[in-house]
C-alpha cells in the first residue's frame, strides 16, 4: 500500500523511500528462513556477512589506480600463480569480516595454503566457507569485470567436537548449503542460491543495499553461444575439438545453426552471461601437463558455479561426470569444467562417452 502511494506521488524524496522499501537481501533471506526453511539463521547471517565483505571489495575495485589497488605483489600462492594486490586484499577482507560472526568453524581460499580456523576467542559455528576472493585476476589491471565466488558447507558431524582439518572440507558439491558470487562490473551484483532457485541482487551504492532485481534466474535449455579460450585449440582432447568444430561449421555443419563466441577470462563474468542469456562455458582438461586435471578449482570455483547453474536449470560436468557428485581429494584440486545450457552440455557428455 505504502509503496503504491509512493509511486503515485512520486517526488524525489518519495522515490528515495520507495527504494528503501524494495525487497533486498535481508528480506529475501528472512523469507527463505521462515517460509521455505531453506536456510538456517546461522547461514543467513553468514551470507549477509559475505555480501557485506563483497561490498567492501567492490568499493576497492572501483577505486582502481586512485586507491592504489592495481598491480602485483610479487608473491605467489600455493598454486604458483603470481598474486595481485587485490587477490590478497580481498582474501583479508573476507577473513576479517567472517571471523567473529559465530557462523563458521573454518574458511579456505584460493589464496591460502591450507584451512583458516576461527580463532578460539570467537564463538565457533557449524559451517565452513570456501572462496575465490578475486576471480579473473588477469582482468584487474585492464578494467574488465571480475568477481568473488563462495561456497558454504556444513561442518561434518565427526568434526563437531574437534579442530577442523582440511579433510572436513572435502565434501562433494551436492552437500553445499549455499553458493554464489559477486560481480564487480558496470553494476555490482550478487547472485545467490540457497538450493531454492537462483536470485540476483544489484547493489544500490547510495543506500548500501543489495536490491532484489532478478527473482528467478533460468538458463534456456538450448543455446547458440559458446565460451572457451580458443588459443588452446591445439591442446584439446578430441571430444572438445569435435564439438567446437561443429559449432564453427555453423548452418552447414551437423548442429545446423550459427554459433557466436565470447571469452571474458573471468569465470564470474562468463557465467554471469550464461545466467543472463544462456550459453555453454568450457575450461576442459587438455594435453598440457599443467592442465591435465583442468585449470579451474573444484572446491571454490567449479562447485559453487555448478550449484548455481543447476539451480537455474542448466547442467555442469567435468566431461563425463556431474561435477557436484565428484568426491574431492584435496583442497586445491583442479577439474575440467563444462557447464551451461542443458542440451549442449548433454551433447558434450555424449561426445566424451563415445570417445
Ligand atoms: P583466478 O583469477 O581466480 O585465478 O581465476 C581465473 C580463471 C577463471 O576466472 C577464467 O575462466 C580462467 O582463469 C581464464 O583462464 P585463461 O587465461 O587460461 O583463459
Ligand atoms: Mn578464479
Ligand atoms: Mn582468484
Amino acid at each position: 500500500m505504502l509503496s503504491k502511494l509512493l509511486l503515485k506521488h512520486s517526488t524525489p524524496k518519495a522515490r528515495h523511500s520507495e527504494r528503501i522499501l524494495k525487497k533486498n537481501l535481508t528480506h529475501y533471506l528472512v523469507e527463505q528462513q521462515r517460509q521455505q526453511g531453506s536456510v538456517s539463521a546461522e547461514v543467513r547471517l553468514l551470507i549477509e556477512t559475505v555480501a557485506r565483505a563483497c561490498k567492501v571489495i567492490g568499493h576497492h575495485v572501483s577505486k582502481g589506480a586512485l586507491g592504489g589497488v592495481l598491480g602485483s605483489l610479487g608473491s605467489e600462492n600455493i598454486q604458483g600463480e603470481v598474486q595481485k594486490k587485490l587477490d590478497v586484499m580481498s582474501n583479508e577482507i573476507l577473513l576479517q569480516a567472517n571471523e567473529w560472526g559465530g557462523s563458521l568453524a573454518a574458511m579456505a581460499s584460493e589464496e591460502m595454503d591450507t584451512v583458516h580456523r576461527i580463532p578460539s576467542h570467537y564463538p565457533k559455528g557449524r559451517n565452513l566457507l570456501l572462496f575465490d576472493p578475486l576471480d579473473g585476476s588477469s582482468n584487474i589491471d585492464v578494467n574488465v569485470s571480475i568477481g568473488t565466488i563462495f561456497s558454504v558447507l556444513n561442518v561434518p558431524e565427526s568434526a563437531e567436537e574437534r579442530d577442523i582439518q582440511e579433510r572436513d572440507f572435502l565434501q562433494p558439491g551436492v552437500r553445499q548449503v549455499a553458493a554464489g558470487y559477486a560481480i564487480y562490473g558496470p553494476q555490482t551484483m550478487l547472485i545467490l542460491t540457497v538450493g531454492n532457485g537462483v536470485v540476483g541482487f544489484t547493489l544500490d551504492s547510495e543506500l548500501g543495499s543489495w536490491v532484489l532485481t532478478n527473482e528467478d534466474i533460468r538458463i534456456p535449455k538450448q543455446t547458440s553461444e559458446f565460451a572457451i579460450n580458443m588459443s588452446n585449440y591445439r591442446h584439446w582432447h578430441a571430444p572438445v575439438r569435435r564439438y567446437i568444430d561443429e559449432c564453427l561449421a555453423g548452418t552447414e555443419g551437423p548442429l545446423a545453426k550459427n554459433y557466436n563466441m565470447r571469452w571474458i577470462a573471468s569465470m564470474v563474468a562468463d557465467v554471469h552471461r550464461l545466467l543472463t542469456r544462456g550459453g555453454v562455458f568450457l575450461y576442459p582438461t587438455d594435453q598440457r601437463e599443467s592442465v591435465q586435471e583442468g585449470k579451474l578449482r573444484l572446491m571454490y570455483e567449479a562447485n559453487p558455479m555448478s550449484f548455481l547453474i543447476e539451480q537455474a536449470g542448466g547442467a555442469a560436468i567435468d566431461g563425463t561426470q556431474r561435477i557436484m557428485e565428484l568426491q574431492p581429494t584435496k583442497l586445491h584440486q583442479r577439474v575440467g569444467v563444462i557447464l551451461g545450457s542443458e542440451e549442449e552440455v548433454q551433447r558434450l557428455q555424449r561426445y566424451h562417452s563415445e570417445a
